[in-house]
């Protein structure tokens, strides 16, 4: 089934309101290219300003609490992100599930508290460096997809929808580089699919899968047009324009 190609941007903790104006060229070019979803996922302080900036694109988070609201000093709920301005939400980033310990169970818990709000998600997935070696990365990533995903039950409409996308992201992949054979990343991307559909039943062909790690100009019509790709969650190069807008336009084809 043919998805919408979706681009999504990963500012991670950089980016101040100097940088609206990469957002605002962005953005620009994001309304050029009508059949690509474009996102752009500032960090929390900017995503008011980045809402008010542009038009074309979505604007996400990068983490949420998994209650509406409450004594989490330091923590912003799924809500607040909506209240903010940001249409989807990505959870379970690798940086996340190493730097603050998030299990499989802490990000499900995130993504239905995201999708309760209204908010689509991006649920990212990924085995490490030594779980490839060990010939384990299948193992390791179906399972985060079985217990990060959320439940059927909350999760059927936002599916049926388009809200859910998952991004797989080798972890030795993410600012290194290093980018993923294409072969595997068709494998793996093959082996998510299957676990989405034994998750949510045939609605689980809409969920879209991501690519992430070293996405860059150089290699994103390869990535993008890899069996099973429905676009890539980008970080490093997506912090201009310049480095971000090609990867949008390997995406589509833009304007007749
Ligand atoms: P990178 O990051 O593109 O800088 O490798 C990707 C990500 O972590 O989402």
């Amino acid at each position: 089934m043919p998805h919408r190609p979706y681009i999504v941007g990963n500012w991670k903790m950089n980016g101040s309101r100097a940088m609206l104006a990469e957002a605002r060229a962005i953005d620009r070019a994001a309304a050029r290219y009508p059949d690509v979803q474009v996102a752009l996922a500032p960090p929390f302080t900017l995503i008011g300003a980045l809402r008010e900036a542009v038009t074309a694109m979505g604007v996400g988070g990068q983490d949420c609490h998994a209650q509406t609201k409450g004594a989490h000093t330091g923590d912003v709920s799924a809500a607040m992100l909506v209240d903010t301005g940001a249409d989807v939400v990505i959870v379970g980033h690798s940086e996340r599930r190493k730097d603050h310990a998030e299990s499989d169970a802490v990000v499900k818990a995130k993504a239905e508290a995201a999708l309760a709000a209204g908010l689509g998600i991006i649920v990212c997935v990924g085995e490490t460096l030594e779980e490839r070696d060990a010939g384990k990365a299948e193992a390791v990533v179906a399972g985060q997809v079985d217990h990060s995903l959320p439940a059927a039950d909350v999760a059927s409409d936002a599916v049926a929808a388009g809200k859910v996308a998952v991004a797989y992201e080798p972890v030795w992949a993410i600012g290194t580089g290093r980018v993923a054979a294409v072969c595997d990343v068709v494998a793996m991307h093959a082996a998510i699919r299957g676990r989405l559909l034994a998750l949510y039943g045939e609605s689980g062909a809409k969920v879209r899968i991501l690519y992430g790690g070293s996405v860059n100009a150089g290699n994103a019509a390869e990535l993008l047009a890899a069996e099973g790709v429905s676009g890539a969650l980008v970080g490093g190069a997506s912090l201009t324009a310049e480095a971000f807008l090609p990867i949008v336009a390997a995406a589509g084809t833009g304007e007749a």
